[in-house]
């Protein structure tokens, strides 16, 4: 980029003087067709439960969820993504529960089809919600093991989809899963049925709250460090997002968000496939924590963090703020 001119010929301040020009200059816009919201899930009847971590963040039983879900609806928000909160005792070594076909997950998916059949439903492809050890996989010797993992999500995956899940969310990091969860897909098919990889995940800190969230907090046991990716590395991202574009992901997903700016910028320009990114739990209670004890403004901590995945290149972000922002975004 070349600019001819010096001050004070060029003031960069005049097209910043009015709030026309500067509507007009603005080269990124937040819409609210941009975002998807995380919804917990909660077995009960009549259940709204307040997750401590996460100000203003509910789970739901699955007879609210449709109305739950029906403000997202209103405001023109394109999907929802379904994570189930299983208690410690609800949970068993191999994630059993993640293939009963009346799981929350399942249900939920049923449920929210035929509520709001418009509204698309992103069901996440993990065991830790499952696991009484908290991991994402199945552990063998220690070790959470890839091909019996994968093999499992397989079967979670296409009995998500059965239920009305349109986009298969695997966050769990196993290498080959992408592919081979396309093939059973296909091979039962689903082949409408989209894949959004969380394809460069970090093993974060982030996540903490989400752990909270989901029931996971006092369960897992060790970290994720020998599946989720070292914050240390950006080409790495860039080597998992070929390989899962290249099994049959239709979708990207980077994660966290705005500590990883500059991953969801390179594979961004680097592939120009969609591109995700998710403001994790623990982006979005540090704002609120932040803003409960009044040192943020809400409005203006939440739109700036947003618009910060557009200007990376994101195309669209899972937000715990979602609905939030979709408001203010309707109201002017
Ligand atoms: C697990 C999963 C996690 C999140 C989404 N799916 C947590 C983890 O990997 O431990 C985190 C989301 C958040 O923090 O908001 N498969």
């Amino acid at each position: 980029m070349h600019f001819a001119g010096a001050f004070p010929a060029t003031r960069m301040r005049r097209n910043r003087r009015d709030a026309w020009t500067r509507a007009l200059v603005a080269e990124n816009a937040l819409t609210v067709a941009d975002l998807i919201w995380p919804i917990f899930l909660t077995e009960g009847e009549n259940r709204q439960d307040p997750v401590p971590s996460m100000p203003g963040v509910i789970r739901v039983s699955v007879d609210r969820v449709a109305e739950h879900c029906a403000q997202a609806v209103e405001l023109g928000i394109p999907a929802v993504a379904l994570f189930p909160y299983t208690p410690v005792e609800k949970r068993d070594e191999e994630g059993t529960g993640a293939l009963d076909p009346e799981n929350l997950m399942c249900r939920a998916a049923r449920a929210l089809k035929a509520a709001h059949p418009g509204l698309g439903i992103i069901g996440d492809v993990a065991l830790d919600t499952h696991t009484v050890h908290g991991h994402d996989g199945v552990l063998r010797d220690g070790y959470v093991h890839n091909e019996d993992t994968a093999e499992i999500l397989c079967r979670m995956a296409v009995l998500m989809a059965e239920a009305g899940v349109d986009v298969v969310a695997p966050s769990d990091m196993m290498d080959g899963r992408i592919g081979s969860i396309r093939a059973a897909l296909d091979a039962r098919g689903l082949i409408h049925t989209r894949i959004m990889s969380y394809a460069a995940k970090y093993a974060s800190g982030f996540y903490a709250p989400f752990r909270d969230a989901v029931g996971s907090t006092g369960a897992l046991r060790g970290d994720k460090k020998t599946y989720q990716m070292d914050p240390a590395n950006t080409d790495e991202a860039l080597r998992e997002v070929a390989l899962d574009l290249a099994e049959g992901a239709d979708m990207v997903m980077v994660k966290p968000g705005l500590p990883y700016l500059d991953i969801v910028h390179r594979v961004r320009r680097e592939f120009g496939a969609p591109t995700f990114v998710y403001q994790v739990s623990g982006e979005y209670s540090m704002i609120m924590a932040a803003v409960e004890r009044g040192w943020l403004d809400h409005d203006r901590a939440m739109m700036e963090a947003l618009m910060a995945f557009k200007r990376a290149g994101a195309n669209g972000v899972l937000s715990y703020f979602a609905v939030a922002a979709a408001r203010l975004l309707r109201s002017g």
